[in-house]
């Protein structure tokens, strides 16, 4: 990839204003700060002591790498980086104010997990600053218009969906960084911005994250013990993975400027995550014996007929009553799914 030119963008002439938009998360906080840590202790010594030595504090530079113009790479790989980073910066401002928050609202009532989630929303801060810095890079200033706490629409999540939701995306998201990091190892000649570069240090941290709320779904007896505690995770494995899985249709092109066929990279992710995470959950998927990712083919076939009708010109009677018809099979597929794809 050649360079145009040497210089750093003048952002405060050139930068264009654009809309970030987080999404903000609370749940039941009287139930996370009755989290009884001591029965769990070591997992939780273990997870805030590797936060606190913050491994990764002095990764996030940017060197020289990053002192150039990067107004050669334009049209539509141009317009996919910049959907990658504002997708992420989006997704590290929500992590980042959603574990500040929980951090001072269990400051008097649960300090251990106070101290996670302050040190967990450190990171998240440094990777924001990081996306926000680059987004610059590209004359792009994301609006921060949602640091002000009047102006963000909360969404309550249920104490379990919140738990492993927030799990599932800390392990997913190491995930991702590491597997770029990886491939742009073997292939550099994709390496097209230097961001990537910082995708291993980055997938630790996201990591890191992932063992501090493992250690949280230990210590909950609901979440890790009996038949109920197995059905629950199921149900929110194959929700969580499926919804990872049907997104390798929009990112296919942001993927192929990575040099990553999307829809082998989001099976391979969901298998990592799934073998990486037995170690905290009550229950794992089985992907052969439930055929899973051919079932969510269907899906995908029905969800694709429903888009369709969606863009008719029928009335809105008419299309709902054709859409049933897929929905059931959708609903069809997904208990079936639910039924097959236990492991233990
Ligand atoms: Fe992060
Ligand atoms: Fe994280």
């Amino acid at each position: 990839m050649g360079y145009v030119e040497n210089t750093q963008p003048n952002t405060e002439v050139l930068a264009k204003e654009t809309l970030i938009c987080p999404g903000f998360y609370t749940t039941n906080i009287k139930k996370l700060s009755s989290t009884d840590t001591s029965s769990f202790q070591g997992a939780f010594s273990t997870a805030i002591a590797n936060l606190k030595k913050d491994y990764t504090k002095d990764k996030y530079i940017r060197d020289e790498r990053f002192e150039q113009s990067w107004d050669h790479i334009q049209g539509e790989a141009r317009e996919l980086i910049i959907k990658l980073l504002e997708m992420y910066c989006a997704a590290e401002y929500s992590g980042f104010i959603l574990y500040k928050e929980l951090s001072s609202e269990l400051k008097e009532t649960n300090s251990v997990l106070s101290d996670g989630f302050s040190l967990m929303s450190r990171d998240e801060a440094r990777h924001a600053s990081f996306l926000n810095k680059a987004l610059l890079d590209f004359h792009i200033k994301p609006g921060l218009g949602f640091l002000e706490k009047e102006h963000r629409k909360y969404i309550f999540l249920p104490f379990s969906w919140f738990i492993y939701s927030t799990y599932l995306s800390e392990r997913i998201s190491s995930c991702y960084y590491i597997t770029i990091f990886e491939h742009l190892e073997s292939y550099p000649e994709y390496s097209i911005y230097p961001i990537f570069g910082f995708y291993k240090s980055w997938s630790e941290d996201e990591n890191r994250h992932g063992d501090f709320f493992g250690a949280i779904i230990k210590s909950e007896l609901q979440l890790s013990n009996g038949l109920k505690a197995k059905l629950v995770c199921k149900f929110f494995l194959l929700l969580i993975f499926s919804m990872t899985y049907f997104k390798y249709k929009s990112n296919d092109k942001l993927l192929a400027l990575l040099g990553l066929d999307a829809q082998e990279y989001y099976v391979s992710t969901i298998r990592k995550v799934n073998k990486s995470i037995s170690k905290d959950l009550p229950v794992v998927l089985d992907f052969e014996k439930s055929q899973f990712f051919e079932e969510l083919d269907i899906c995908l076939l029905h969800i694709s007929e429903n888009e369709k009708i969606n863009i008719s010109n029928q009335n809105a009677l008419l299309k709902w009553i054709r859409k049933i018809p897929h929905y059931s099979t959708i609903l069809l597929v997904m208990l079936r799914l639910l039924i097959r794809s236990q492991t233990n």
